[in-house]
């Protein structure tokens, strides 16, 4: 069903997540930024053109720390250690903790773990080839991004599922989102205790990881505070892996329902980093950009923006906009690499693209050579969409082999 200009659109209802770009569409149609509201009846502005959206990304006026505009409201205590990750900081402090692990991220660095992601992912597709029916998102998607991160970090994946069920809470919208109801707290507090637990034994133990460099850069005292480094942890334990799930999970619905497109993969792996591409761009992990406050006010796009006002990119929208790529809702893995937003823009740009090309890589590849007669286990329409105001996912993916 396609929206009518006179509803207002439910950018969160099941309705929406069915098909999103076909509203996105009538949307871009009416407005490349406007005024929505958000759950929980918070308003803001949110951008759906691409060239808005790559326009508010690179902003710096548009911050990420929210306490630089309602000191009085925002305290430190109320805020989870995962707000003094980079990710929800500004310069000069976010320059200071990218920096500090962005050695870690290059190209060159992430290209030496193919091989090892490889095998994760062969020992994960052999696993569950045995079975007839299985569910992607959960069996498949999900083991291989969280086994390495925490490889990457020197943390044990047998407490996996802890990971998941945190980091769901830190994304999903079934919370309030800002860290204020009891069971986020509760989860919070208890993934923090997990953490000092953790960093207080490696700090008796330091070995060749990335928790230990960090526990060096904090143990030298002017580079990283002690709540920064639970931040960082946090921000690449959710980051690590929420995202990377739904890329390998939806870019296989995507193949799943195009099977001409399939079928040219499985003829051809050469093209599988362009079909990881066109994947990140037809369905974009990230729906939205986080939170950003306008550190003033001042028109952009020709809107009065006042200071303090909320503004969100939907990286969905403005990756299916014809101003980006020709016939922005077909699928077609051939297509060339494109300036997608799915990574995001400006100095926020993702740290961790290069690994999460490499693992959709890898889990896309291994996937297609052990279970090449791979179909979909359900009709698309009853497929349920986890509620999240970042996140575009499914809660399961029933695929059927052998
Ligand atoms: C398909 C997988 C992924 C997608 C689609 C994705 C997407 C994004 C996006 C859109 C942003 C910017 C958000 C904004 O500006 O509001 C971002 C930032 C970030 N991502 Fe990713 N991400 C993925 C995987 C990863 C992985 C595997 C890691 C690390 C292990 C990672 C670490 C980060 C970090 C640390 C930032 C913050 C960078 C900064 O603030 O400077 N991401 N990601």
């Amino acid at each position: 069903m396609k929206p009518t200009s006179s509803e207002p659109i439910d950018l969160f209802s099941d309705q929406f997540h069915q098909q999103p770009y076909t509203y996105y569409k009538d949307i871009r149609e009416q407005t490349g930024f406007a005024k929505v509201m958000l759950p929980y009846g918070i308003p803001a502005w949110m951008a759906f053109h691409y060239d808005v959206a790559e326009a508010v990304l690179k902003d710096e006026r548009f911050i990420k720390d929210a306490r630089t505009v309602f000191p009085d409201e925002v305290s430190d205590e109320q805020m989870l250690p995962i707000s003094k990750s980079m990710l929800f900081v500004d310069p000069p402090d976010h320059k200071r903790l990218r920096g500090l692990i962005q050695k870690g991220f290059t190209p060159k660095r992430i290209s030496r773990l193919k091989g090892r992601i490889d095998a994760i992912a062969m020992e994960q597709a052999r696993r569950i080839k045995q079975k007839k029916r299985f569910d992607l998102v959960e069996e498949y998607a999900f083991p291989i991004p969280i086994i390495v991160i925490c490889e990457l970090l020197g943390i044990p994946d047998s407490d996996r599922d802890k990971f998941q069920y945190w980091s769901k809470l830190i994304v999903d919208l079934d919370n309030d989102g800002y860290g204020e109801s009891s069971t986020v707290q509760e989860g919070m507090n208890d993934f923090l205790a997990y953490l000092q637990a953790l960093i207080h034994a490696r700090r008796q133990d330091p070995r060749e990881d990335l928790l230990s460099d960090l526990i060096r850069a904090e143990e030298d005292g002017d580079r990283l505070t002690t709540n920064e480094l639970y931040g960082v942890v946090m921000l690449l334990i959710v980051a690590g892996h929420e995202t990377t799930v739904n890329l390998i999970a939806n870019g296989m619905l995507a193949l799943l329902m195009h099977p001409d497109q399939l079928a040219l993969l499985k003829n051809d792996d050469q093209l599988i980093p362009q079909a990881v591409e066109e994947l990140l761009r037809y369905n974009s992990p990230v729906e939205f950009s986080t939170d950003r406050w306008a550190r003033e006010s001042f028109s952009f796009m020709g809107k009065d923006i006042k200071k303090g006002d909320f503004v969100i990119v939907s990286l969905a929208s403005a990756n299916h906009d014809e101003a980006l790529v020709e016939h922005p809702d077909k699928l077609d893995i051939t297509r060339e690499k494109s300036p997608h937003l799915s990574f995001g823009k400006g100095i926020h740009y993702c740290l961790g693209a290069p690994l999460a090309r490499l693992e959709a890589e890898s889990a896309i590849r291994v996937l297609l050579e052990e279970c090449p007669d791979i179909r979909l286990g359900a009709e698309p329409a009853e497929l349920a969409w986890r509620q999240s105001l970042i996140i575009r996912g499914l809660e399961n993916l029933p695929v059927e082999t052998g």
